[in-house]
């Protein structure tokens, strides 16, 4: 019940109309769990039993969907595994665990026939997962690239148009809850490592490559590289990008210098912006709020939705499973 986690409860509450008209039952929070019960909340949780303990929940209680939303590694590894071990559908937002474990995780459900729903890990509330695993289907993809921190792309935009440092904007993207608990995740370029190496996955059908991400984050970024950069006619962005060459795929991150008069350079604050190439379709764009609970709760309830309508109408593929081609690219060497 952190950020995303209330948020998500928000959400089921004030759309539960339409929810149910979509899933054709209600969704509905029986069971939650939290860190420190005595911790403010703003969500209703009246009706629903907190426990202290997310293992213990995940073993004992009587639910048909684990929505694991702790984030870190340790615990979030082990609700994951006791809900596929109870044959549990899971949504997970939980990037960093994805893109470090996720071949082990995913390998589980499949053997376990689980699902392990995960839009919500990439770009917050822009559906990129789904869109490039249905709606892109059809393409072989030659690259994907785009800004996936907000947290990064918010101090980036503070310090090119407010002249703010960069100290100051972190600290107001920690207060509005676009910050991992760990901030140097954000600023140090790895929770985009993270989101590309998921998003590699999708698109190439390649195993999650985290390790060979090459990464560079944004805190050697000064004003004066930014104010240079104007002078020249640029922007500086942390991009996340993934490029096919031949059977193998080349996976970076790092600040880069764009021409501002591009769709890219003029994404700013919390938005994300993710770019793909498929032979058939040629270029396209996907635009949104990449962090913040509201944004992130959008994509969670999403593989909620998902979840719910293929229990009620009993048929499990209708989540489709992240499978690797046994033929898979494999990332270029850093
Ligand atoms: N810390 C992340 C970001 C949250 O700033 O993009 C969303 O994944």
């Amino acid at each position: 019940m952190g950020t995303v986690g209330q948020g998500v409860l928000r959400l089921l509450g004030h759309n539960a109309e339409e929810i149910t008209r979509r899933v054709g039952t209600s969704v509905v929070v029986t069971d939650v769990a939290v860190r420190d019960p005595a911790r403010a909340r703003d969500c209703d949780l009246s009706g629903i039993r907190v426990w202290d303990d997310a293992v213990r929940l995940v073993r004992e209680a009587d639910v048909d969907v684990v929505v694991e939303l702790i984030g870190g590694k340790t615990v979030a590894r082990e609700v994951i595994l006791a809900a596929i071990a109870r044959g549990k559908p899971v949504v997970t937002a939980n990037k960093a665990l994805l893109a470090e474990d996720g071949n082990a995780i995913f390998e589980a459900a499949r053997m376990a026939g689980v699902v392990v729903a995960f839009e919500a890990a990439v770009a917050g509330g822009i559906p990129i997962i789904k869109a490039i695993r249905e709606g892109l289907a059809g393409n072989v993809i030659a690259s994907v690239a785009g800004i996936i921190n907000g947290t990064c792309n918010y101090i980036l935009t503070q310090m090119a148009e407010k002249g703010e440092s960069f100290e100051d904007a972190l600290a107001t993207a920690q207060r509005l809850g676009y910050a991992e608990a760990d901030p140097h995740f954000d600023v140090g370029g790895i929770d985009a490592a993270h989101k590309l190496a998921i998003l590699a996955a999708i698109a190439f059908g390649m195993p999650l490559a985290y390790g060979e991400v090459a990464v560079e984050g944004i805190t050697h970024v000064t004003p004066e590289d930014i104010k240079i950069a104007q002078v020249f006619g640029y922007r500086i962005k942390l991009l996340a990008i993934a490029k096919r060459h031949g059977a193998a795929v080349e996976l970076r991150v790092h600040p880069t210098l764009i021409p501002d008069d591009t769709v890219l350079a003029k994404v700013d604050g919390v938005l994300n912006a993710v770019v793909v190439h498929g032979n058939a379709v040629g270029q396209v764009g996907f635009y949104g709020r990449g962090a913040g609970g509201d944004a992130t709760a959008s994509a969670v309830v999403a593989d909620v939705i998902d979840v719910a309508r293929a229990l009620v109408t009993d048929s499990r593929h209708v989540v489709p499973a992240l499978a690797f081609q046994p033929d898979a690219l494999r990332p270029l060497p850093v």
